[in-house]
């Protein structure tokens, strides 16, 4: 486990921003995912007061919580293009997206690509997806299901971010729109990292509030390019191979993550596929579908060590929260 004693006493200046729930509220499905308890045998086990499982497995009609920055990153773009305010109703912007016959354009290695896909369609534009080549068929077909075009890359993740870029910049309605997005509450918060997007906004949110929360990045051994970065102590690119936790398969820490990541986050630990497959069949036998990686939240939990949890100040009143992302999958999905 990497550690960083000095990020239990850092500071953000994040505010959250009320806008961007109202916002959020005028969406179609729009309504709180559950905090589920888990039973207080695994919290024994683990010497660990309370454990929250966040369940974004249904979030606006889609299996990941993706969409909740999907949908703001797509408005903030958009509006900004048209010199707009945020705050302008979605029926304004939906006639204003018309004229401008906008195309989104991004990159994706699973649900964010489809959450941007879903948003292009709620605004009446069209959309062109980039995937890494190893994405499984199943993955690609959702995205098209929601009325986008799916362009293969020749490469990994990294390569669709920049093809996605160039592709874009090339187009004069092209709009680029990237990842951000998280709220919730306290104490030790596991997060899933592929770019750091999200675990930038859980570690601006937590870490901008008292009592301060511990944050805990979790990877795949595979694409462990927070956990390479914050050992070498600048932003490292590794390749990456294949993952059963595709959304998390990325080489490159997001660069306006990178800062916050660096000095917010407490611990960054690796699981393997078959950690995260583990865990997913001990939710599964609580009766909580969860996708691999969510599950990798409590692998992540489960594979830290008596020492590692006091330098967490983990300890029995502890309530830990772990972000569960997604869903389960199709059996297409579980390896490609
Ligand atoms: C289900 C799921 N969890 C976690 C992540 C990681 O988010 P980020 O790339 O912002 O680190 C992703 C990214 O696509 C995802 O799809």
């Amino acid at each position: 486990m990497y550690h960083n004693p000095s990020a239990i006493s850092w500071k953000s200046e994040y505010a959250v921003r009320a806008s961007v729930l109202k916002f959020h509220e005028t969406l179609p499905y729009y309504g709180k995912t559950p905090l589920v308890k888990l039973p207080t045998e695994l919290c024994e086990r683990l010497k660990v007061g309370t454990i929250l499982l966040k369940d974004e497995s249904h979030r606006f009609g889609l299996p990941s919580y993706k969409i909740l920055g999907a949908s703001w990153g797509c408005i903030c773009t958009v509006t900004r293009s048209l010199g707009i305010p945020q705050t302008a109703l979605l029926s304004e912007i939906k006639q204003l997206v018309a004229v401008s016959k906008y195309t989104f354009y991004t990159a994706t290695d699973g649900n964010w690509g489809r959450a941007v896909a879903r948003m292009a369609g709620i605004l009446g534009a069209t959309a062109r997806i980039y995937v890494p080549k190893i994405m499984v068929e199943a993955t690609k077909q959702r995205i098209r299901q929601e009325g986008a075009e799916v362009i293969v890359v020749d490469g990994d993740y990294d390569m669709a971010v920049r093809e996605a870029e160039r592709a874009a910049i090339a187009q004069a309605n092209g709009l680029l729109i990237e990842d951000t997005a998280w709220p919730g509450p306290l104490n030790l918060i596991v997060c899933p990292v592929g770019v750091g997007s999200l675990a930038q906004a859980v570690v601006a949110h937590y870490k901008s509030r008292d009592p301060l929360s511990t944050v805990m990045t979790v990877e795949p051994d595979t694409a462990a390019c927070l956990k390479t970065s914050l050992e070498n102590g600048q932003m490292t690119s590794i390749p990456t191979g294949n993952t059963t936790m595709c959304g998390m398969n990325c080489g490159t820490v997001s660069m306006t993550a990178w800062p916050f990541l660096r000095d917010g986050v407490d611990a960054s630990i690796t699981v393997t596929d078959d950690d995260s497959a583990k865990a997913q069949e001990m939710l599964k036998n609580l009766r909580i579908s969860m996708g691999p990686c969510s599950a990798a939240t409590l692998a992540a939990l489960l594979s830290i060590s008596g020492e590692e949890k006091e330098k967490l100040h983990l300890n029995c009143d502890s309530v830990v929260i772990l972000l569960g992302t997604e869903g389960p999958r199709g059996e297409a999905f579980e390896m490609s």
